[in-house]
């Protein structure tokens, strides 16, 4: 299994979640964030206007997947997320070790 952390723009939010259920994910959590990249905030379009911040709103997307899903869930956040315009964000991808479901003690892929 694997843990998908994408940052995204915010206004990817709707879009990005229709998406990505559309690709077949069981869950995924979401949170508001703020951060900056390369161009450390300066120079970012949010909403149309350019920032005057060096940290900018984005939104993170956290979502654990099987590996053979994984390469398909990237590409669908690529091209729902992307604008070509600095500030799309980033995809981050790391090995997860175990999942356990709460109410019934399922675990593993079972879990997700
Ligand atoms: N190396 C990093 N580590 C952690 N978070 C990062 C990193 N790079 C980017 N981020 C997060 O992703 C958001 C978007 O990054 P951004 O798309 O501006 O990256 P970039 O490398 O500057 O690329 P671009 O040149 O396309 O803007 C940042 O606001 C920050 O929250
Ligand atoms: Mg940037």
């Amino acid at each position: 299994m694997k843990r998908i952390i994408a940052i995204v723009r915010p206004e990817k939010m709707e879009s990005l979640k229709e998406a990505l259920f559309a690709c077949g994910v069981t869950g995924m959590t979401i949170s508001q964030v703020s951060g900056c990249g390369n161009q450390h905030g300066w120079k970012e379009h949010f909403r149309g206007t350019e920032v005057l911040l060096n940290m900018v709103p984005k939104v993170k997307f956290e979502i654990v997947a099987d590996d053979a899903a994984v390469t398909d869930i990237a590409r669908t956040i690529q091209e729902t997320a992307r604008t070509g315009e600095v500030g799309d964000g980033k995809i981050f991808i790391s090995p997860i070790e175990e999942v356990i479901r709460i109410r019934t003690g399922e675990a593993g892929t079972e879990a997700l």
